[in-house]
């Protein structure tokens, strides 16, 4: 038996850290099946050069050869590209990753001590303004945009449902949902309602009765609770904007996007993916956090029932944080990115 693992570093840093995800993989030995690596390329610079950022084939190599994939980051431009479109927004879509899980933990000083914080972000990965339908419009008050935000019941279901399942497993079994329904009634109202339903809509197999449901206003959920009492959050189940705002801001909490991992996850697919993107203002300095791109192999085999795996990844980046001799600037240090990576894979 072998596990196929599609490698996309994509551009920036992500062809920094990617590697150091392959390494602590292989240095598991035995408590993953054989691993293979499948190369595959996807971003700008692959835009630039083949005039896609996403090319056919990774996305066929993905779908009929791989077992699960680690992506990187792409430097999406902040203009306006003709012919460009974000690989990774792509990506999701084309193997409906529906999720966008992203645990945020902080490493408690003495390993028997709980983390002071110690939350998943689940955000909804396929939908919301990240439909990208947008429109421009000349109007003889000047220019108008306008963007389309779509919400459906189907998608807030599975991410809810998503969101329950992850804090059945975990000690304190609370999903928070974040939302603005005091405004956008009608679409942040249908996340709500729909997420709010899923207890109910099992209440026959009681399958969530054991897990308590609160809900936030997002704004103030980041004033007041976030950025005060973080130690409140258990799941916390978003649309994907708010999701993607919340995590990066919660990376901020445990001292830097670069320990932060992801997995993008589907009923049929898992992607593992670093919440960091491509870093271009420390790109070639050999100083990037490869700590997030490590993490996000261990969540990924997570999902896929290596626990074992997992756990030793995972345990062997706290080690190294908690012990603070060799880490990157982002986390105070001095360290260099291969340093780092050999400091994890002497721990596993
Ligand atoms: P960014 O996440 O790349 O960087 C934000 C800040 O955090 C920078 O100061 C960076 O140096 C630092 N940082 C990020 N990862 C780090 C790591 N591993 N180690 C040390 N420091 C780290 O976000 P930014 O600067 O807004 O975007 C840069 C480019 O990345 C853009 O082109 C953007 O489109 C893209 N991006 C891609 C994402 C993806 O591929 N999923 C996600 C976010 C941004
Ligand atoms: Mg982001």
């Amino acid at each position: 038996q072998s596990l196929t693992i599609g490698l996309i570093p994509g551009d920036g840093i992500g062809v920094e850290v990617i590697p150091a995800a392959k390494e602590a993989i292989l240095a598991l030995g035995s408590d993953v099946p054989r691993p293979e690596f499948v190369d595959l390329v996807a971003g700008f610079e692959c835009f630039t050069r083949h005039g896609t950022a996403l090319p056919d084939e990774t996305v066929r190599v993905l779908e009929e050869e791989c077992d699960c994939a680690i992506f990187g980051a792409v430097s999406s431009p902040s203009r306006k590209v003709v012919g460009y479109s974000s690989p990774i927004v792509d990506l999701r879509k084309r193997l409906d990753l529906y999720a966008n899980v992203r645990p945020v933990t902080s490493v408690a000083t003495d390993p028997n001590q709980k983390p002071d914080v110690d939350l998943v972000v689940v955000r909804e990965n396929t939908e919301c303004l990240y439909v990208k339908q947008e429109e421009l419009k000349y109007t003889e008050n000047g220019k108008e945009a306008r963007a389309t935000r779509l919400i459906t019941e189907r998608a807030s279901r599975r991410i809810g449902q998503m969101a329950f399942d992850i804090a059945k497993g975990r000690p304190r079994k609370h999903v928070t949902i974040i939302h603005k329904s005091n405004v956008l009634s009608v679409t942040d109202g249908l996340f709500r309602e729909t997420v709010r339903e899923i207890p109910t809509l099992a209440q026959f197999t009681g399958k969530y009765d054991d897990v308590e449901i609160a809900e936030q206003i997002v704004d103030s959920a980041v004033y007041r609770y976030l950025f005060r009492e973080p130690q409140i959050y258990d799941v916390m189940v978003a649309p994907n904007l708010y999701g993607d705002i919340l995590s990066d801001a919660a990376a901020a909490l445990v001292g830097s996007l670069g320990l932060v991992p992801s997995v993008n996850a589907g009923d049929k697919f898992i992607m593992g993916e670093p919440v960091h993107g491509s870093a271009p203002d420390i790109l070639g300095l050999n100083i990037a956090n490869p700590l997030a791109s490590i993490r996000s192999a261990a969540l990924m085999l997570r999902f896929l029932g290596y626990v074992k795996g997992a756990d030793r990844i995972d345990r062997a980046v706290d080690d190294v944080v908690r012990e603070g001799v060799v880490l990157t600037p982002d986390l105070g240090g001095k360290g260099k990115t291969t340093e780092v990576v050999e400091a994890v894979l002497k721990k596993i």
